[in-house]
């Protein structure tokens, strides 16, 4: 295995679209960021400077890093913001990832422009699992608003109000031919006829799942989230914030240019913005056969189409993937049972525009973000920055779907981790409640991926629906969708020891405090215990 070294400038640098010139916080002057390319178990140096105004920090979606939480990086969870005018090198080793992943900030909503592609290669002797493309093509799905990120969090958490929904969408930085800004640019593909290409799509929009297709062509799904799947052929695909997928395209056509386009998903009475964002697919040397009113995409709100597409999705026993080690019944000894809500709190600031504000929660508690960094308080044995009581034992359930009173009277804030021992076989369930805007969440852990072993409507059944689990091919992933008014069952074993973050990658209900802590133990020898901390870690302000 190799060792490589990045060099992450991050600053302030203008960028025009929709007509409006702006500056984003970006990494090495470009949006998206730079990629990094490595091959399965090497280890990757990145050296973060800040040369921008405000702390803030980077995160390594996917990546587990193996007992070492220190280079994980969200902010007052694993380390305390990198200063302007500072530097932090992550140590990042690469254990059974394979495919796509990405980086991205980790503090407020940074991440909107400080974010690229994390891709890991086969290892040298290793081919994939599939005929081997002729190319590979990173296509990152973003949101652009016309504002700064970090503003616009700012100013709705001050007001206590939704933030705005996207002014655009992008695919690899260019909003395509849809949104009337002449200057605008479209993402084009450039392609041979009868070649084999490697799309590897992440979805970096702030709050929204979307729709992504090629007119005319075939998507063949084969890894998600840096793990392998079985392959199937679809028309489209659906991805969430924070999923990464690989995706194959046969270039089977002779000439011509066809539209790639995503669309928004949503379930949720609280609407993104229904932009179609275009790109071109152009076989070399032809033009011509773009047509707006070809392309294949769901509705906005085609639950069946999304429901179609995920329920696709098996684990892939190919040797080039971890082995399968989905914990059986008998082995679980942790349960843990999560609602996922987002409703109203108090508001008392003088920015408030009403006496409540926007807020999310899980088991009804919103998270608040501690002062200094989980991960630190529970190394050094900090007392008051966290407490280890989450979530209520034993497991309560309410009719998540229906009479919510007994729920909306537990509403509380607070710092909570989830503590369990190291090797404990765990299974989660994600029950998704009709509080609030009652839409859908893609739901991360950090430091792992699970198997996503169940889905159902309405709400978990401890008695019956565990028989439905898939225990054979369940996805080994790291971000879940988990349907509006129903439930997600996850199983792993808590084979890393660490302070790992858990939360909802729509930005808005994260900042709203839709997230916890899982802290893994250490176990009983140096090899299953986390590593002491670098020297060089960030120093949290004010300590
Ligand atoms: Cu994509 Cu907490 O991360
Ligand atoms: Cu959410």
């Amino acid at each position: 295995a190799d060792v490589h070294y990045y060099e992450f400038f991050v600053r302030e640098s203008n960028f025009t679209k929709l007509c409006n010139t702006t500056t984003l916080l970006v990494v090495n002057d470009s949006y998206p960021g730079p990629e990094i390319r490595v091959h399965k178990g090497d280890t990757v140096f990145v050296n973060v400077h800040n040369q921008g105004n405000y702390g803030f920090t980077i995160h390594w979606h996917g990546v587990k890093q193996p007992r070492n939480p220190w280079s994980d990086g969200p902010e007052y969870i694993t380390q305390c913001p990198i200063q302007p005018g500072t530097n932090f090198t992550h140590e990042i080793i690469l254990s059974d990832e394979i495919g796509t992943l990405w980086w991205h900030a980790h503090s407020d909503w940074t991440r909107g422009s400080v974010h690229g592609a994390f891709i890991i290669l086969p290892a040298e002797n290793e081919t994939y699992p599939f005929p081997t493309p002729n190319a590979d093509q990173t296509i990152i799905l973003q949101s652009w608003y016309n504002e700064d990120y970090k503003q616009i969090i700012d100013d709705a958490l001050a007001a206590g109000v939704a933030p705005p929904t996207a002014d655009a969408y992008a695919i690899n930085g260019h909003l395509g031919d849809t949104y009337g800004c002449p200057s605008d640019t479209i993402f084009l593909m450039e392609v041979d006829s009868e070649k084999i290409y490697l799309l590897r799509i992440i979805n970096a929009a702030m709050n929204e799942e979307q729709f992504f297709t090629i007119t005319n062509h075939t998507l063949i799904v084969v890894a998600q989230d840096a793990s392998y799947v079985r392959m199937f052929t679809t028309d489209y695909i659906m991805i969430s914030p924070g999923q990464t997928m690989d995706v194959l395209v046969i270039a089977n056509q002779n000439v011509g240019q066809y539209y790639m386009a995503i669309r928004p998903f949503s379930d949720s009475a609280a609407q993104p913005s229904e932009f179609i964002t275009t790109g071109v697919f152009q076989y070399t040397n032809s033009e011509g056969g773009l047509n707006a009113s070809l392309i294949p995409l769901p509705a906005m709100n085609d639950t069946d189409a999304m429901l179609n597409f995920i329920s696709q999705i098996r684990y892939a026993n190919v040797s080039q993937n971890p082995t399968i080690n989905v914990p059986a019944d008998t082995d679980i000894n942790r349960r843990l049972y999560i609602a996922i809500a987002t409703n109203t709190m108090p508001c008392n600031t003088s920015e408030c525009v009403s006496d409540s504000r926007f807020a999310a929660s899980l088991n009804n508690v919103s998270f608040v973000s501690p002062r200094i960094d989980i991960l630190q308080a529970y190394y050094r044995n900090i007392t008051g920055v966290f407490t280890q009581d989450f979530p209520f034992t034993p497991p309560v359930f309410y009719d998540f779907t229906g009479n919510l009173t007994d729920f909306n009277t537990e509403a509380g804030e607070g710092t909570r981790a989830i503590v369990v021992n190291y090797g404990d076989a765990v299974e989660m369930v994600l029950q998704t409640t009709q509080l609030g805007a009652g839409g859908s969440h893609p739901i991360h852990l950090h430091g792992f991926s699970f198997y996503w072993v169940g889905i159902g409507t309405g709400n978990f059944n401890n008695e019956i629906d565990p028989s439905t689990y898939n225990l054979v091919d369940p996805p080994l992933i790291n971000t879940v969708h988990s349907p509006a008014a129903g439930w997600v069952a996850l199983r792993f074993f808590a084979n890393n020891p660490g302070v790992w973050y858990m939360h909802c990658h729509f930005e808005r209900h994260s900042s709203w405090g839709m997230s916890t802590v899982l802290i893994v133990r250490n176990g009983t020898t140096t090899e299953t215990s986390m590593r002491p901390p670098p020297s060089t870690m960030p120093r949290c302000p004010g300590t």
